[in-house]
This record gives C-alpha cells, structure tokens and sequence, in this order.
C-alpha cells in the first residue's frame, strides 16, 4: 500500500509558552516531532513536514538527525489554519496520512485502523469526556456529516462528546479537489482542513468515523500535557523492558530514556534514570543512580552514582558518590566517592575512596591511563596528563604528577609532626 505522510508543525504552539518551538520540545529524550517522523518511516519514504513558525530552527534539527524529509512553508499570514498548511503540497502517492507534529504518543498500531480500508476519506475520532477545545464530529447514521470547530459550535453541538482526534487518511484525488476550495468564514477566519469532510459529504461521499484510543492521539498543547504524555511514554517504555527482561523496583519511579537499549538481564533500582543512548548489558543499577550516554556492561553501579556521557564500563564495581565520565573501565572496583574523568583503567585496579583524577587545568582536559592491578590509596589526586603502569601501589594520600612504573610504590607525603603538650598549651587547662 502506498501512502504519503504529511505531518502538520507549523502551528505557534502559544500555550507552551516557550521560546523553543512546540514540535521540538522532547518526550523521553526524543522531540514530539521525531516520535511523529519515526512513525512515519514505518509506514513511506514520503514524508512531508509542514512549518512555519521558527522554520529554519526546526528544519536545522530535523535534518540533523533525518535524510530524504521533505519541507513545506506554509504561508500563514495569507493562509493561516489546517487547511491553509495543505495548500500547494504534492503528493507521490495516491492516499495522504495526515498526522500532527504534537501527537507523541501514535503507534504505527494505533494508526492500522485508520489506514485500513478503501474509502475516500477515514477520520479518527475519540469519544471524550471533556471535549473541550476539540473540533466536535457530527454523526448520523454511523456517518460523518461534518466536523465544527469549538468556536463554530451551536450550544447545542458543544455538548457533543465525540471529537475530532486531527488525525486522516485522504485521498489525493479529494486534497487536490477540496483544499483548493476551502474558505475562512469561520469564527478564526482560519483555513480549516475540517471543512473538506462536510465538502465531500454534500458531493455524496461517505464517511465512517474510526474510533481511536485517547491515551493514543491525544494533542500537547501545553507543559503540563507534555508531562502527562511523558508519563504514558515512560510506562510503555518500561513496560516493554520488563517483557523483555529486566527487572525494576518500584518501576514508576525509574526514568528510562527512548533511545536507550538492554541487553540480557538487568536490574534497576527504584529511582534510577537513564539517560541518552545508553546500553545496559546485564548490569544492576543501584538506586538512585543516573547513567547517561554510557555503556555498561556486567557490572554494578550505585546506589548514588554517576556514569556521565561516553563512558565505557565492563565487567566493574562502582559504588556510592563515585563519578565517571568520558572513561573506560575494564575489571576496576570503585567504591565510594571518586571523579574518573578521562580516564583508562585496567583490569584488577582498585580506585580507593576519595580519589581524584585532576583532568582540568583551566584550559584542557588531559589523560589518566591507569594498567592492571593498580592499588590507588585513598584520597590520592592523579594530575593528569599521567600514566601509572601496571603493578603499581599508590599510598595513601598520594599526589600523583609525574608518571609512575611497572612495579613501582608511588608515595607523596609531608612527614608528620607530633607536637607534645600542645592541646593544653593551646586550649588551657
Ligand atoms: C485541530 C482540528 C480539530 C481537532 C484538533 C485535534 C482544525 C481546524 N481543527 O484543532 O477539529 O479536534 O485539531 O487536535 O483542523 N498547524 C499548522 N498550521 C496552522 C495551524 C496548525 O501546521 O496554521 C498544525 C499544528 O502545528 C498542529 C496541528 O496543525 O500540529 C493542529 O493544530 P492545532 O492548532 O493544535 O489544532 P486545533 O486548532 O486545536
Ligand atoms: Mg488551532
């Protein structure tokens, strides 16, 4: 079967108030707009993404992460409204998804039953309990007979539960006849889209509402329905993992972000977050703990840690207040209250508490290279650039700042003073 998308962005989105455009605001880490282009993909190659408001910043982000997309400004101050965005498109296909670019929540599932079939025009609808701000449908018979905007509405048709869900599947041939056609004597003096169902219904043709799920074709509009679609997203999105395997603790209290992958069996604790395109591979995340961007991989983290973006664990323990960034781990235990930066540690290595890797100078980052079987005394600070060989003892307290050999102790104190007498002397009797 072969379709076009167009999804609809070039609305303002003013009840976001935001200086970030709507579409480009994110839900578990991926932009409204992206949920709506992946879905799109499922189904064709063409895709028509349809902007106005801050176009360049949206087509920029969109063509960061998508090839092939095409774009279409639409003119709104001459041509504002729904059906003002479909005016001058072209289709290569004979049958038109339109989708909206702040419906994140859309399956390529959810949209089987509007895709199916051969008619002329398939609408989704949702039965509501609070209509409010909806276009409401007009149905008799099982047939539509027309869609009014909230504003148009008699107070007779508000009171109308069943509504517009702003999602069809039209054909060409109906686009290329009606949107030419449409007209802004409406309370918003907009273009409405919504005007072409009544169009083809007086020119005979009939259409059947497809119902569809709220929880699935619900708009956002605004913070607080960005957060609620977050909500449903975060549950799928675990839900999922569970299925597939990995075990969570008090599950609604874990974040786990869209792009994120798991592999074999891990475990998470309650109040975790991953984030980014992290990989978790038989590991148990402890509570409370953030990973983001990282690979970890047969190992334990946390509780209370920090796994920062392009780290690379394997096969290591790391334990509370322990901070990792842009470092790969192989085999290393860190226990308790460590910042690895820019570090590489090899296997048997032992980070004791409170070690520093000093990776800053103000002005660089450098490279701490640690081999195997390195003991790291507590409370040392390894000025990188530095490279410690393997088999090495580093004491206690240790400013490490220069390199350091195979076989070597490494031991950086100031000789201790003992003083006789001196608390009563300083305190008095
Ligand atoms: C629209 C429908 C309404 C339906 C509702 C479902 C019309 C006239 N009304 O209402 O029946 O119940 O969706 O959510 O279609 N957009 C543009 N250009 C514009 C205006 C909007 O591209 O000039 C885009 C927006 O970015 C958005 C989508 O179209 O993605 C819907 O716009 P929005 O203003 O949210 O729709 P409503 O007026 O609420
Ligand atoms: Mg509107």
């Amino acid at each position: 079967m072969s379709i076009s998308v167009v999804i609809l962005a070039a609305g303002q989105g003013t009840r976001m108030k935001s200086t970030k455009p709507k579409v480009l605001h994110e839900i578990s880490g991926k932009a409204m707009l992206f949920h709506a282009i992946d879905v799109s993909k499922e189904i064709t190659d063409d895709i028509t993404v349809v902007l106005s408001h801050q176009y360049e910043r949206v087509e920029s982000a969109i063509k960061e992460s998508y090839q092939g997309i095409k774009f279409h400004k639409q003119d709104t101050e001459l041509y504002p409204g729904t059906g003002g965005a479909m005016k001058g498109l072209s289709y290569q296909n004979d049958k038109v998804l339109i989708l909206n670019g702040d419906m994140p929540l859309i399956t390529p599932q959810s949209l089987e039953s509007l895709i199916d079939g051969d008619g002329d025009i398939h609408m989704s609808v949702i039965e509501m309990d609070d209509p409010t701000g909806y276009g409401r449908v007009v149905i008799k018979d099982s047939r539509v007979l027309e869609i009014v905007e909230q504003k148009d509405c008699t107070s007779k048709q508000l009171n109308i539960a069943t509504v517009n869900a702003g999602i069809y599947l039209i054909k060409k041939e109906m686009l290329d006849k009606y949107i030419p056609a449409l007209d802004n004597n409406n309370a918003q003096s907009e273009y409405y889209l919504t005007d072409i169902i009544k169009m083809a219904v007086d020119d005979g043709k009939i259409i059947k509402p497809v119902f569809v799920k709220e929880e699935e074709f619900k708009g956002v509009n605004s913070k607080l329905d960005l957060a609620k679609a977050e909500e449903i997203m975060q549950r799928r999105i675990r839900e999922s993992l569970m299925m597939a395997g990995v075990t969570m603790r008090l599950p609604e209290t874990i974040y786990i972000d869209i792009r994120a992958r798991f592999e074999g069996e891990s475990i998470l604790e309650s109040g975790v977050s991953i984030l980014g395109h992290s990989h978790i591979i038989n590991s148990h995340i402890k509570s409370n703990s953030v990973v983001e961007d990282a690979t970890v991989r047969d190992s334990d983290i946390g509780p209370m840690a920090r796994i920062r973006p392009a780290s690379d664990i394997a096969d290591t323990h790391i334990g509370n207040f322990v901070e990792v960034k842009k470092s790969t781990l192989r085999g290393v235990k860190a226990g308790h209250l460590s910042y690895l930066g820019d570090a590489t540690i090899d296997r048997g290595s032992n980070i004791g508490a409170g070690v520093i890797t000093c990776n800053y100078d103000g002005k660089s980052k450098y490279q701490t290279t640690i081999g195997k079987n390195v003991f790291v005394g507590s409370d040392s600070q390894l000025v990188a650039p530095v490279d410690i060989a393997d088999d090495v003892l580093i004491a206690a307290g240790t400013t490490v700042s220069k390199d350091v050999a195979k076989g070597e102790l490494a031991i950086s104190r100031v000789p201790l003073k003992r003083v006789a007498g001196f608390f009563d002397k300083f305190f008095g009797k």
